[in-house]
């Protein structure tokens, strides 16, 4: 008998519909895959058939062929061992149809047991996207599929469970818990009120987060770089729904989310170290996977000791940098995986550490400051926007107490992001930072005074034609931090000093 069990396969993040089409008939026991199934699919038969069998169901010895349809789409993934070991039960007549509205997702152990999987949430949403009203997921990913939202969410943890529910001996229960997007801790982001002065540095991490621009600072060996960097999340605006679900997608797919921890509500702050490799980085992998770059996404990459980082590693950074997205190209397509982020490094500003500095000497020679200039190129330098030179503060004002906190900082983003908000007319992935020159160009109009001046730092500074737009995006967000509707010289020439840095 011919039987059809619905379940869904992802590539990156997108989904498909895919059914199980099993067929048994008379002949030598044997089962066959076809269909673009990877090795994980196609050697699930022995798997299957001792799970069957540990689950005390007989197993039809018969000839068993599965075709997973559209045959033309490759597939991929462990979840594939419940759809197909039930398509063998139905079509042996054990349990009754399962019907098209119902979709299957789950690995088995060889006891039987039903074990979590990763990608149930966009797998859940692409059920849910094709019509689906019905999902039977591992009991262990039952709150994150349940964040879908409508769809029914049955959690299973044996085979045997499953199959009784179909047989009709014992039904499941669905899923009623409801998922609790409110359990942050903000507790763990420390304050920028421990830092003392540096008064400069937060505002430029202010406008950073107001506009969601990319920031590099520089700066001598303990300075408080990485202790500025760590405060950053603290005055990111929240997630909307929307954004927390988009981000939850990819921990999903990367196999991050746990019982305790079914969706991500936080704003993302990556942290990686220099000798990260580019697929860590970017993602990668034979099934296909995020990297740091996409676990990123919707908040902050942080790249401290930039200079350390292999230039190789460096230099992949420019596509998804500016389309906000990577692509990893398999044959058979390629998986997209967005990574809308903020860009923060931080860098000594010599091998020795002190150059800039007022008070040590460089000791660095010509060649070793050169050698090490060259190590991160024009190209990303030229991607970030704003640069800072963080100095070390004097003794007394580390003793005189402390500037703003990360209470009035956030308060000063939000205001400005709602501001853009309205600009873009409630776009959410827009900020000034994404805007482009056509849209630089509506909404940052120049007066006579502002012209003037950023004509001459065109012809003075070494602003490239990008450096210029990117500075005008930042006045605008600086206009924005000040409440004012135009562009006025001041924001300029606030903007143009985080151009300003010396190479
Ligand atoms: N402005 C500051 N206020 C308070 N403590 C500071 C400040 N700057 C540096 N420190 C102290 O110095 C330590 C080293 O700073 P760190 O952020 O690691 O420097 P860097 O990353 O620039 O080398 C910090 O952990 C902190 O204890
Ligand atoms: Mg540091
Ligand atoms: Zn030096």
């Amino acid at each position: 008998m011919l039987s059809k069990v619905m379940t869904a396969s992802l590539y990156g993040l997108d989904g498909k519909m895919i059914s199980v089409e099993t067929d048994i008939r008379n002949g030598l026991p044997c089962y066959n895959v076809v269909g673009l199934g990877d090795t994980v699919i196609r050697e699930a038969g022995s798997r299957i058939r001792t799970a069957i069998e540990n689950s005390g169901i007989s197993y039809p010895l018969s000839r068993i062929t599965v075709n997973l349809s559209p045959a033309s789409y490759p597939k991929e993934g462990s979840h594939f061992d419940l759809p197909m070991a039930l398509g063998i039960l139905v079509s042996a007549g054990t349990i009754t149809h399962t019907g098209e509205k119902r979709v299957f997702f789950g690995e088995l152990s060889m006891d039987g047991q039903i074990v979590p999987v990763r990608g149930i949430l966009p797998l859940v949403i692409c059920a849910m996207e094709n019509g689906a009203e019905e999902v039977f997921v591992p009991a262990a990913n039952a709150a994150e599929a349940a964040l879908a939202g409508n769809i029914t969410v049955y959690p299973v943890e044996t085979l045997r469970q499953a199959a009784e529910h179909f047989s009709g001996v014992r039904k499941t229960e669905p899923y009623a818990g409801t998922p609790d997007p409110d359990m942050t801790d903000k507790e763990s982001v420390p304050d920028f009120a421990d830092v003392a002065g540096q008064e400069s540095v937060k505002r430029a991490m202010v406008i950073c987060a107001a506009g969601g621009h990319g920031l590099m600072m520089t700066g001598s060996p303990g300075s408080g770089k990485t202790m500025l960097a760590k405060r950053l999340p603290g005055i990111l605006p929240p997630l909307s729904r929307h954004e927390m679900l988009e981000v939850t997608k990819i921990y999903s797919v990367a196999g991050l989310l746990s019982e305790d921890m079914p969706m991500i509500t936080e704003r993302p702050f990556r942290s990686v170290a220099h000798d990260i490799t580019r697929s860590a980085l970017l993602g990668g992998g034979i099934r296909p996977v995020p990297g740091e770059f996409s676990l990123a996404h919707q908040g902050v990459l942080f790249m401290d000791e930039m200079p350390m980082f292999s230039k190789h590693v460096i230099e992949s950074l420019r596509k998804p940098l500016e389309e906000k997205e990577v692509v990893i190209k398999r044959h058979g397509g390629s998986a997209r995986f967005p990574g809308n982020i903020i860009l923060l490094a931080a860098a000594n500003p010599c091998p020795c550490g002190h150059a800039g500095d007022e008070h040590v000497r460089c000791t660095c020679t010509g060649a070793q400051l050169s050698n090490y200039e060259r190590k991160i190129s024009d190209m990303i330098l030229d991607r970030i926007d704003m640069h800072i030179f963080v100095k070390r503060i004097s003794c007394e004002k580390l003793d005189a107490g402390h500037g703003m906190t990360t209470q009035e900082m956030r308060e000063q983003v939000i205001a400005a992001r709602k501001r853009q908000k309205e600009r873009f007319a409630g776009d959410e992935m827009m900020l000034n930072s994404t805007m482009d020159t056509r849209l630089m160009k509506k909404y940052c109009r120049l007066d006579e005074g502002c012209r003037a001046i950023m004509n001459e730092a065109y012809e003075k500074m070494p602003l490239s034609m990008r450096t210029y737009v990117k500075t005008i995006c930042i006045a605008r967000t600086i206009a924005d931090l000040e409440d004012c509707e135009d562009i006025e010289v001041d924001h300029l020439a606030e903007a143009l000093q985080y151009r300003g840095r010396s190479r």
